[in-house]
């Protein structure tokens, strides 16, 4: 077999699960998959770990992380590690999407995983369902490391990666990075705050409103409701999630105006369209959109790095329909529109 590229490990192998858990353990990076994007991983109780999370992102350093655990029993003993004995909305949320794409924030237990928390009295606790994140977690329980932090394995501010080699594009070879196939939700976790007494929803993501309140019992509130919005969640700048080139969301009919004046010039151009539009250049990228909103939202990220790749200097997107099970893929395109 060939090896693989850098320091790319084939997930399903024991020994790369062995070998990333001891890194680990020993305060290093790991990169690692999940279903929603990959990861860039830390042991969440070790603060001199965490601050390497940081650094190697360039992120400031009271942004706070997403600490992972595992599923089952060792998941319930590392809630309780975590986070305070959590609301019966929360408790619910847990019940219906755990392990899943859902970040749930929770009063954090005093002095625990300070540092991945960026200091703040809450912790973002997520248990991702993608089999080599388990694993992973597992192996790391084992070695006595209860949760992961782990942003998304990219640099500050640009898109999260959903396979093996967008992660090592990002870090270079010296990173570990456990190799779980394309992620197949494609975009981050829903995040719903429950450390305010009702349901928040600070990141949409491919649970949907609907299914989050049919499960909770409860009304799901917007984070504008908020008498203070926490000006310091990353994910809700307004401009983040940016490729290289300039993208911009257009309707159909606006689209098709704007290749209408192009005529046969149009370099540096790419198309992202559910409509089939009619076009007289062959040198603008087109590619087509599929019509549903999660096959959508698993090929975003790596579709608009292929864009990149090519060398477009524009990004012109079909803007996605104002429909709930579009929310998550609509913000993720607004904010890269936004940068
Ligand atoms: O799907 C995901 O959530 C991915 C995978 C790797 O799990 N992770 C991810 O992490 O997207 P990151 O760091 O790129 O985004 C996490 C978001 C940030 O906007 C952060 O501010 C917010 O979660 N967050 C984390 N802990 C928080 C807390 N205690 N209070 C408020 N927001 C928090
Ligand atoms: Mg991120």
């Amino acid at each position: 077999m060939l090896e693989a590229p850098g320091m790319i490990r084939d997930g399903r192998l024991p020994e790369t699960l062995v070998e990333a858990a001891r890194v680990l353990r020993a305060g290093g990076l790991v990169a690692f998959p999940t279903e929603t994007v990959y990861g860039l991983g830390a042991d969440a109780t070790n603060d001199q770990a965490v601050a390497g999370i940081f650094a190697a992102k360039g992120r400031p350093s009271d942004h706070p992380l997403i600490v992972h655990v595992a599923a089952g029993p060792r998941g319930t003993e590392a809630l309780s590690r975590f986070a305070q004995p959590l609301p019966l909305f929360a408790q619910r949320l847990v019940q219906a999407f755990w392990p899943g794409p859902l970040t749930l924030i929770l009063t954090r237990q005093p002095g625990v995983a300070g540092a991945a928390a960026g200091g703040e009295d809450t912790v973002g606790l997520r248990c991702p369902s993608h089999p080599v994140a388990q694993a992973l977690l597992a192996a790391c329980a084992e070695q006595g490391v209860a949760g992961l932090a782990g942003p998304s394995a990219n640099r500050f501010g640009r898109i999260s990666p959903t396979l093996a080699a967008h992660v090592a594009e990002e870090f270079g070879d010296a990173l570990l990075v456990v190799d779980g196939g394309a992620c197949d939700v494609g975009i981050e976790s829903t995040i719903v705050d429950c450390s305010r007494g009702a349901p928040v929803l600070l990141r949409p993501g491919v649970i949907t409103r609907a299914q989050i309140e049919a499960a909770c019992g409860q009304v799901l509130r917007d984070k504008a409701d908020l008498a203070a919005p926490d000006p310091r969640a990353p994910g809700t700048l307004e401009a983040h999630y940016a490729p290289n080139a300039k993208v911009r969301l257009m309707d159909a009919r606006a689209l098709q105006s704007a290749l209408d004046i192009l005529g046969a010039s149009g370099a540096h151009i790419a198309v992202w369209s559910r409509t089939v539009l009619k076009q007289r250049s062959s040198r603008i990228l087109q590619r087509r959109m599929p019509d549903d909103a999660l096959a959508v939202a698993q090929q975003l990220f790596a579709v608009l790095r292929e864009f990149d790749a090519a060398g477009v200097k524009l990004i012109w997107v079909e803007t996605p329909p104002a429909t709930p099970e579009w929310e998550g893929v609509a913000d993720r395109l607004q904010r890269a529109a936004a940068a």
